[in-house]
């Protein structure tokens, strides 16, 4: 197991933002990037975090990936949009892409907007939490375009994404709810910091190169892959397929259908849905019923095993909150890859090792 670096807030920023210079990006770029994943890290979700760095080194050193690039607009049908990201950073492209959608839901109520062709978006979280400040609620099918990482129910081998599905719904002076997760038992992330870490992955998520269970983080990080399997049996795996089918096949207009491995680029496809909730239902009665039904569910006697009952984006809250004072866990592996990456994109190692703080 690998030493684990605990690196201070500002001092990340700084080596972060020194590393994605490197592509290249306008100052706004670099900052959006650094800072996107960054959070993420915050969160606690180091899956999606800076540890992706090297991986869209590797797209951008390959093509896969185009810095300074913004979003387009290909249909604009009223609360209806369709946009285009062209392989721009997903930090970038996710960001405009809500800015526009919350601004159309903000004028007619509602939006449906589908992206296609983003890279990484990274945590979709990130997403839910812009349109929930504005008061929105805001849901989103993702799917995946790069090596099939999770098996279908029942199938021994692995034919679509981690396919992410988010939900963001604004509790009237309460923090959100941030419901936002893989349709994987595991983010595919997680097993690279498994793997990274020497650790095993929980039994029950991951599935060999000949379909037999296995604890093995490698068969999901190098060959022979095996397969991650979804989350909740036929059910997880049924919303892993919507995913593929309303993020890929409608929003994007590219859903995953063969083995191809080769590319580094991820590209996401996203159908998001923005609803004003003050234009659908009295304020008042949401507030109360709302309010109401979180009391109450969060009043349950915490069973053995579990200090209290929690809402989702609880966990995320708690994290940001302590590693923002504590600083940011990097085990010794992430670090020496991003620091690698760093290398390959032109970017001199030992001054982002001294921004961080590590020399
Ligand atoms: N861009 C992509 O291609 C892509 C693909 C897959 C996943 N992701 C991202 O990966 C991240 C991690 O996904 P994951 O599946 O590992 O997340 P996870 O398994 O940690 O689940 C996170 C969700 O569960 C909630 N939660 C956790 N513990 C809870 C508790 N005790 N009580 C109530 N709610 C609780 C969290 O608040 C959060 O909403 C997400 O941000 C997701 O968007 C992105």
């Amino acid at each position: 197991m690998s030493l684990t670096h605990t690196i201070a807030l500002d001092a990340l920023q700084a080596a972060i933002r020194q590393v994605v210079t490197g592509f290249g990006s306008a100052p706004d770029e670099v900052k959006a990037v650094a800072d996107n994943l960054i959070e993420a890290n915050l969160t606690g979700h180091d899956s999606h975090g800076i540890g992706m760095l090297p991986r869209y080194a590797a797209a951008f050193l390959e093509g896969g990936l185009k810095p300074n690039t913004h979003v387009k607009t290909v249909v604009d049908a009223g609360a209806l949009l369709r946009l285009d990201g062209d392989a721009g950073f997903g930090q970038v492209i996710g960001a405009e892409a809500m800015h526009i959608g919350i601004a159309r839901a903000r004028q007619l109520g509602c939006c449906i907007m589908a992206l296609g062709n983003s890279h990484h978006l990274g945590r979709i979280g990130a997403w839910a939490e812009m349109a929930v400040a504005q008061g929105l609620v805001s849901l989103h099918f993702v799917n995946v375009i790069s090596r099939a990482i999770v098996a279908p129910y029942g199938g021994a081998d692995a034919r679509f994404g981690t396919n992410p599905f988010t939900a963001g719904v604004p509790l009237p002076g309460r923090e959100p709810l941030i419901l936002d997760f893989a349709t994987s038992v595991i983010a595919q992330g997680k097993t690279r910091v498994a793997h990274n870490k020497g650790e095993s992955v929980p039994p029950g998520s991951l599935i060999d190169d000949t379909g037999q269970d296995t604890v093995n983080p490698r068969y999901s990080v190098i060959e022979p892959f095996g397969a991650i399997l979804a989350f909740g049996a036929h059910k997880g795996y049924g919303m892993a397929v919507l995913c593929e089918l309303l993020g890929g096949a409608l929003a994007a207009g590219m859903a995953v259908h063969d083995g191809d491995s080769s590319k580094k680029r991820v590209l996401n496809g996203m159908l998001t849905v923005i609803i004003d909730p003050a234009r659908l239902a009295d304020p008042a009665v949401y507030a109360q019923e709302a309010l109401a039904f979180v009391d109450w569910v969060k009043a349950s006697p915490p069973r053995a095993g579990f200090e209290s009952v929690r809402l989702a984006g609880e966990p995320e809250r708690e994290s940001r909150a302590r590693r923002v004072v504590q600083g940011v866990p990097v085990d010794g592996t992430t670090w020496a890859e991003i620091l690698d990456a760093a290398g390959k994109l032109g970017v001199d190692p030992m001054a982002v090792q001294r921004a961080a703080g590590l020399v």
